[in-house]
């Protein structure tokens, strides 16, 4: 390896070396090391026995197959996508060291987890970013609890949308309140790659209108007797001409996976008669929201965004927006061969699909997927109820009102109170402060919104008020005058990023900051 700067918390020349000298290709390495002094991230040294555990990951480019005869340009933590699945122990210390063989800048970001701001893995905001050949070395205690995961923040997710994230589990100290039996961990993506038919993108949202909540554009044509809705349609064609004008090419997805593979090639999960199984699924798609369904069974979500729910909550199918998270559980208990898959159309068929098969009945031949919501029980906000695991305000309220708007006529400009990052007020919040924040989506696109740092409750969408909150890291804000009020304690000091998931909204300028001193 070649001479490398290390930006990260303060490692001596030696230490760096053992470090990044054991960068294994593949799988990841995993070492516990037991140390008189380590350094962390604020430079001050720690003293006893603390185990810390060292993992290392490289980022390069690599030429990914999707499926059989599609290959892509893609890029890869240790040369898989999605990168090698990480599991921490709640509390557990962690130094991450990113070695990066890209020929551009990169970061890894936290997503969920409450790291120190300094390893939150913003470039700009919180680090430089790491260039071509250098090293920077992450660690943090891996908390709260919960399915968590990492990726790439460079350039408003563009490496996102080409592979760089990974999925990283962090174990309950306490047992887990939903036993199970097995589990497995399926990330969705959507890709461009030029070759299949384009899938339709998700403007509406899928959070509350589809689920009985009560759309706003439904609310508007009745008020306006029809004309309104329709002009507004019409103006921006419901998406379909939004993918003709501005981010046209970047929206062109045409094929999608599990676990970095479009069916057929999506690996079978094996299940035994009898069993609860766990599914922790993570949408890491740049635009789309999917819509998971197991043919044959319910799932019943225990976790939001990694955050457990008081009791399970059984539906026919979850709406999973980008950067979203749930965790369902079903009992294994008919035996055969059933496709999972995501029912929003197109998807099953650009490869969204895999099968789960229980053992003895390899051979049973699988109903194909059915495309559509009609008659399925969906998950919406509103109806779970989390476990109180945030944690208490000490300051004072302060309340925000942030307007999302833009992409007017197919423009890139997307806003907050009609300002684009970096030029939109930041929120600005003391330690222990309670923050309420109230979103109107004036665009007519839905906005997964994302909070680093720190997880929020959801109180209220679309002027309904939850029945009891959830806890989550994103909320999807649904298009045409969709709301949503959150409330957060400022619990975490530091420059925190706030902005839509998509990456090209985020890149248009939909992106505050929560500055918490
Ligand atoms: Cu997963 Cu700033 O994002
Ligand atoms: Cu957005």
């Amino acid at each position: 390896m070649g001479t490398t700067e290390v930006n990260g918390p303060p490692l001596t020349r030696r230490e760096f070396l053992r470090v990044s000298g054991q960068a294994g290709l593949g799988a990841v390495t995993l070492t516990v090391a037991g140390g008189a002094f380590l350094p962390g991230p604020s430079g001050a040294q720690r003293r006893g026995s603390a185990a810390i555990r060292e993992i290392h990951i490289e980022t390069r480019e690599v030429n990914w197959e999707l499926a059989p005869g599609k290959r892509i340009k893609a890029m890869a933590y240790n040369g898989q996508i999605p990168g090698p699945e990480l599991r921490l122990k709640e509390g557990e210390r962690v130094r991450i060291s990113l070695k990066n063989s890209l020929s551009e800048p990169t970061t890894i970001h936290w997503h969920g987890v409450d790291v120190p701001n300094s390893m939150d893995g913003v470039p700009g905001i919180t680090q430089k970013p790491v260039q071509p050949g250098e090293t920077f070395i992450y660690e943090f205690e891996a908390r709260p609890a919960g399915t968590r995961w990492y990726h790439t923040h460079f350039q408003g997710h563009r490496q996102l949308d080409l592979g760089l994230y990974a999925p990283l589990i962090i174990e309950p100290g306490e047992p887990d309140p939903f036993p199970f039996d097995r589990e497995y961990t399926l990330v969705m993506d959507d890709w461009a790659t030029g070759t299949g038919t384009t899938v339709a993108r998700t403007t509406e949202g899928t959070a509350g209108s589809r689920a009985g909540m009560g759309g706003m554009m439904g609310m508007m044509r009745g008020m306006m007797g029809g004309s309104m809705g329709r002009m507004m349609e019409g103006m921006m064609g419901r998406g379909g001409m939004g993918t003709m004008m501005g981010d046209g090419q970047r929206s062109a997805y045409d094929t999608m996976t599990i676990n970095g593979k479009a069916y057929p090639a999506t690996k079978s999960l094996k299940v035994r008669k009898g069993e609860r199984v766990r599914l922790r699924l993570i949408n890491a798609s740049a635009d789309h929201t999917h819509v998971i369904r197991l043919a044959g069974h319910r799932l019943q979500v225990t976790h939001t965004d990694g955050n457990p729910l008081v009791q399970p909550l059984e539906v026919d199918a979850v709406p999973i927006v980008p950067s979203e998270r749930y965790d369902v559980l079903f009992a294994a208990d008919r035996p055969g061969a059933w496709f999972l898959y995501c029912v929003e159309p197109g998807h099953a068929a650009a490869g969204e699909q895999v099968l789960v098969v229980y053992e003895g009945r390899e051979d049973a031949k699988p109903e194909a997927p059915v495309e559509g919501m009609a008659g399925l029980d969906l998950w919406h906000y509103s109806l779970g109820r989390s476990r109180d695991i945030l944690p208490a305000a000490s300051g004072q309220e302060r309340a925000y009102y942030l307007v999302l708007s833009g992409g007017m006529m197919g423009s890139d400009v997307w806003t907050i109170n009609g300002k684009q990052y970096p030029r939109t007020d930041p929120l600005r919040l003391r330690k222990g402060d309670l923050a309420r924040v109230r979103f109107e989506n004036h665009s007519m696109e839905a906005h997964p919104m994302h909070l680093h740092g720190q997880s929020f409750k959801i109180l209220e969408v679309n002027g309904q008020r939850l029945v009891a909150p959830i806890a989550k890291d994103s909320v999807d804000v649904e298009a045409h005058m969709g709301s949503v009020d959150i409330e957060f304690t400022a619990h975490n000091p530091g420059d925190w990023f706030f902005h839509c998931h998509k990456p090209m909204h985020m890149e248009g300028g939909m992106i505050t900051l929560a500055k918490i001193t």
